[in-house]
């Protein structure tokens, strides 16, 4: 199905932690396409951190800017998009994303691997309280990223450039017209 669309961009999705952003300067850097950090360009947008942004306006306010920076996405091209964690939940966002024409690929990691990571470094951020916290919301946002066009399965000894290069063997496969 997705084969004989043109896409326009790739959308990274998955769970904090997963290593989305490295993952997606590197697949972009072997495109020749541009990178967009969603979380940053909300940090951009309200001039804070996203710890700040939900301290200081809500978590309401943060999903509102989201969804509007995706849509500023939307409608430019041949760009790689890093999203946030709760992005792709959304069914307005995975919307816009499908409507544009664009694939979205989930990066999928054990939790063993996820806790690890966020054990060592949860960078402060808002949605993760604890170990059996973030594990519930993974549990119930996994069904979610599992309805991404693609989705790679990653043990966790991966580095960024050697996903970047799964992700660009898979989408050679399945969306030649997206690279
Ligand atoms: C969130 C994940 C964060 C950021 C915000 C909310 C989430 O992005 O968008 O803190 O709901 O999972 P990362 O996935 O890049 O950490």
């Amino acid at each position: 199905m997705i084969k004989y669309l043109r896409v326009h961009n790739i959308y990274l999705v998955g769970f904090m932690g997963v290593g989305k952003s490295s993952v997606g300067a590197a697949l972009a850097a072997r495109l020749g396409h541009r990178f967009i950090d969603l979380d940053e360009r909300l940090g951009e947008r309200f001039g804070a951190s996203i710890p700040e942004v939900f301290s200081v306006h809500g978590e309401g306010v943060f999903r509102a800017a989201e969804t509007d920076e995706l849509i500023r996405c939307a409608n430019e091209r041949d760009v790689v998009v890093a999203t946030g964690g709760g992005a792709f939940c959304d069914e307005a966002n995975r919307e816009i994303i499908s409507e544009s024409k664009g694939v979205s690929v989930y990066l999928d990691l054990p939790w063993e691997e996820l806790d690890r990571r966020l054990v060592a470094d949860n960078r402060g951020r808002p949605v993760y309280d604890d170990a059996e916290q973030a594990c519930s919301l993974f549990e119930k946002r996994r069904p979610e990223y599992l309805r991404a066009d693609v989705v790679i399965a990653l043990e966790g000894s991966e580095t960024p450039d050697d996903v970047a290069d799964h992700v660009l063997r898979v989408l050679r496969e399945v969306a030649p017209c997206a690279i």
